[in-house]
């Protein structure tokens, strides 16, 4: 993530900003614009110098899962984080899966971190330990790796096996606006963990009718869950990714979706885009790699959809703009 740059246009719009306002401010707080790309690292001090944090929102965990795989959660997991971030939203993005794919999207090797949530659930190590900062100040992140794949084996034995994470995660309650999690395809204690630490369920699916009937499990597990567990999601999200209108198949599966979890569906669709792909395999969040892609716009709309359903979200997107 150190090599992500802004054209000058670009990041005078991250900030809310024409190009000549931003000269103006400069020019007002002493700052010499003297190049024509500007560093992500610059985006928060931009933002501390001119004042421009949006207030600080009671913290929303937002957690992306399906038990089906390959359906977009780190796609869009990631995407979503980093654009946040860059909104000036403090996130910490926390992977779940020990293949680390939201680590590797966001620009780091898993393997070669020495921390990962595995630490703080079963060696009890605090969370501001094994946190990993990016060049962009308000996107944190927990890594993962191939050690966090014995982590159910590790928890089972423990008492409070299914709170570990949600426990963990009270020590940074006021440090973060919105703690994502970027789920893997299965279903196991650390999945249960992290329905029990969310407060939201964002769940992307594919629009074929082999998603659709992956649905039906998640929507019975997850209400055998509420019950026995005594945990209440705030909102589930459905958000169908990779549509392409110009099939039948997507069309009708849209329809479906629309027809039989109409109160779930998010208004926003993700299209499908190569984007997402080619940015990830660089290790660079689709934002920063083409923000005028279609899955950056997409995924802004349901950023857009969703702020303002969150407490204190309409009042921060009028300020944020
Ligand atoms: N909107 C999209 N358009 C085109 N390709 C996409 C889109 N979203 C995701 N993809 C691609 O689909 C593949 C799977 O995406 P991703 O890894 O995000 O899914 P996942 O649900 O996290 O998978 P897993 O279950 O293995 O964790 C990736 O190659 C990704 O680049
Ligand atoms: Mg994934």
């Amino acid at each position: 993530m150190d090599g992500i740059r802004y054209p000058r246009k670009r990041f005078a719009e991250i900030l809310g900003l024409s190009e000549e306002e931003l000269g103006r401010r400069e020019a007002e707080h002493g700052i010499e614009a003297k190049d024509s790309v500007l560093p992500v690292a610059e985006l928060s001090r931009y933002r501390e110098i001119f004042g421009i944090r949006p207030a600080p929102l009671p913290q929303r965990r937002q957690l992306f899962l399906n038990f089906k795989g390959g359906t977009g959660k780190t796609s869009l997991s990631t995407a979503y984080s980093f654009r946040l971030a860059e909104m000036g939203y403090r996130v910490l993005l926390v992977d779940l899966d020990s293949q680390g794919h939201a680590t590797k999207c966001i620009g780091y090797e898993g393997e070669e971190q020495p921390h990962t949530l595995f630490d703080v659930l079963v060696r009890k190590m605090p969370v501001k330990d094994v946190v990993l900062r990016t060049p962009l100040e308000e996107l944190h992140l927990i890594p993962s790796n191939l050690r966090m794949s014995t982590i159910d084996l590790a928890l089972m034995p423990m008492s409070g096996r299914e709170l570990k994470l949600r426990k963990a995660l009270e020590e940074v309650a006021t440090d973060y606006d919105f703690v994502i999690f970027d789920a893997p395809p299965s279903f196991g204690l650390l999945n249960l963990n992290a329905i029990m630490a969310a407060d939201d369920l964002f769940v992307p699916v594919l629009p074929d009718f082999l998603s659709f009937h992956g649905l039906k499990l998640l929507f019975e597990t997850i209400a055998e869950l509420e019950e026995d567990l005594d945990h209440e999601l705030q909102q589930i999200v459905i958000v169908l990714n990779a549509y392409n209108p110009t099939t039948k198949i997507a069309r009708a599966a849209r329809e479906a979706l629309e027809t039989h979890y109409g109160e779930y569906l998010a208004k926003s669709v993700v299209r499908q885009c190569t984007k997402f792909a080619q940015a990830s395999s660089e290790g660079i969040p689709i934002f920063a790699y083409d923000p005028t892609s279609k899955g950056a716009e997409d995924v802004q709309s349901l950023i857009d959809e969703i702020l303002p359903r969150l407490p204190g979200g309409a009042w921060a997107m009028e300020k944020v703009g």
